[in-house]
């Protein structure tokens, strides 16, 4: 078997031209940072940098997510209520945490879900003045059920949210709040869940599985959440804690010689995650809409760019031991101080115990998956990034083609059922995880420093890493009518204008 580490996603990415290059390039004409006045109040949501909790405990076993309560007895049919409401967490003895839940719960109740079921979840928002929404991201759902930051759910109020599950909308999605300019806040105070929707016929259901749900966690010294930093917000949060289903540095336990299906999220505000075993065997089974074609064996890493997940299947060693999930570090571009150190993260340990089982034999067939064909409209979309001197001080905006993001404003227009070529290029200072609500896109190739390079393997995808100096191809097709959002998933450059409304018609 062939050892290969594979990047999905900024593909195999060289670092070029590097964000202090970028930060220096965009100050020219300005003076020192430091001295610039009303730097630290300049943008909405930001505050003095506090001194944070530093270590958290680690080693608990790694919990099994709650799952969300059908209350339907109907086959097809999934029935369930969620409450966005706060809830109380020791994350360090003697520190309470305010975090929002859904039903108490951070990360959210598991919602399982299968192919063509219909579903219904009335969502009450029981934050105290905010506005919320629940965005159902992957899904191939009617556009006035998907959460738009249009469509918010008042304080106090209830919202149900209906809609059919598709044929072959299958695979690891989830859920969290869309609203206008909150988004980063609500998901880093604790609101995102997974969203599985299985196959009617599940060419692995009798594989064990275990579900990560990777999210962060960063804490003042009184235990609250700190709110975001200027360095969030320019680079995105990537959290001073990486948590496994709200655990820092679990341990799960396996058979030795056992084999397990990992689904993987990165549902972290603005982390790259670059995912191994301690260089053991993967098997690359889906991306975020499910399944691929047929596995890919031998992979030895896998890069998660925020919100990108991953599905991979292990077969770990015989005998008493232990293996580690690490992230490796991986530069995404920075933008001004509070540069991250480049350190490898040991994200959970596996711990092989008691009887030996047998290994898992993969199938060689898992779906199929039809490329989208011939594009009939092509549309380009290029990111920007601007810093400049506002009102009230410093102020960050992203751009797609020139514009920040204004709900009341439709920037592209698709025919429904065309399929489309989308450009999506990247001349600013950091990758930015590309998103488009939905639909399952396909990507086609990337090209960087005038080289193409077609993508290695046919996979549905709704988030693509669009690296700094590269421009990705891909194909889409929209059939609901209605308007979609697309947005970088970085959800604090989401917030600073990185979205854009497209129109199907
Ligand atoms: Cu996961 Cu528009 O978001
Ligand atoms: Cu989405
Ligand atoms: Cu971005």
């Amino acid at each position: 078997m062939k050892r290969r580490t594979l990047l999905l996603g900024g593909a195999a990415a060289v670092a070029i031209g590097g964000g202090i290059y970028g930060w220096r390039r965009m100050m020219s004409g300005m003076h020192d940072m430091g001295s610039m006045p009303g730097m630290d109040h300049g943008m909405p949501g930001m505050a003095v940098a506090q001194p944070r909790i530093s270590s958290l405990p680690e080693g608990r076993p790694l919990p099994e997510l709650a799952r969300l309560a059908n209350q339907s007895q109907k086959p097809g049919e999934f029935i369930g209520t969620l409450a966005n409401e706060t809830a109380r967490k020791e994350f360090v003895a003697g520190k309470s945490t305010e975090l929002f839940t859904y039903n108490g719960m951070s990360p959210g109740p598991l919602i399982e879900a299968r192919e063509g079921d219909r579903v219904s979840i009335a969502v009450t928002n029981r934050l105290k003045d905010r506005d919320t929404t629940v965005h159902w991201h992957g899904l191939d759902i009617p556009t006035d059920q998907d959460g738009n930051p249009m469509d918010p759910i008042k304080p106090g109020a209830v919202r149900t949210y209906a809609f059919d599950l598709l044929a072959d909308n299958t695979g690891p999605f989830w859920y969290h709040p869309h609203p206008h300019a909150d988004t980063p806040e609500q998901v880093y105070m604790g609101l995102a869940a997974p969203f599985i929707v299985r196959p009617k016929d599940d060419p692995l259901r009798d594989l064990a599985e275990t579900t990560l749900f990777i999210s962060s966690l960063s804490l003042l010294q009184d235990g609250r959440v700190a709110p975001n930093t200027m360095a969030d917000l320019m680079n995105g949060r990537e959290g001073d804690h990486v948590l496994v289903n709200g655990e820092k540095s679990p341990v799960l336990k396996v058979a030795p010689g056992s084999t397990r299906r990992f689904r993987i999220y990165n549902a972290t505000n603005g982390r790259y995650l670059r995912l191994g075993f301690d260089g053991v065997p993967m098997a690359l089974i889906g991306t975020d809409g499910g399944y691929l074609a047929a596995p890919i064996d031998g992979v030895t890493e896998v890069a998660l760019a925020p919100a990108e997940r991953v599905e991979v299947v292990v077969t770990f060693a015989s005998g008493a031991g232990r293996t580690i999930l690490r992230s490796k570090a991986y530069d995404r571009g920075w933008m001004g101080p509070a540069r991250p150190a480049a350190t490898d993260l040991a994200l959970m340990t596996i711990e092989r115990s008691g009887a030996e089982e047998k290994p898992f034999a993969l199938p060689r067939r898992l779906r199929d998956i039809a490329p989208l064909g011939t594009h009939v409209a092509t549309k380009r979309l290029e990111l920007g990034e601007r810093m400049g001197m506002g009102a009230s001080g410093m102020a960050m905006s992203f751009m797609i083609n020139g514009r920040s993001f204004d709900m009341k404003r439709v920037d592209l227009t698709s025919r429904s059922g065309d399929v489309e070529l989308w450009e999506i290029a990247n001349p600013t200072d950091m990758d930015h995880p590309m998103h488009i609500h939905g639909t399952q896109f396909q990507v086609v190739e990337r090209e960087r420093g005038g080289t193409r390079t077609s993508e290695l393997f046919i996979a549905w995808k709704d988030t693509v890493n669009v690296a700094r100096g590269e421009t990705v191809r891909l194909k889409v097709k929209h059939v609901l009518k209605g308007p979609r959002m697309y947005h970088c998933h970085i959800l604090e450059h989401e917030k600073l204008g990185m979205m854009g409304v497209l129109n199907v018609i």
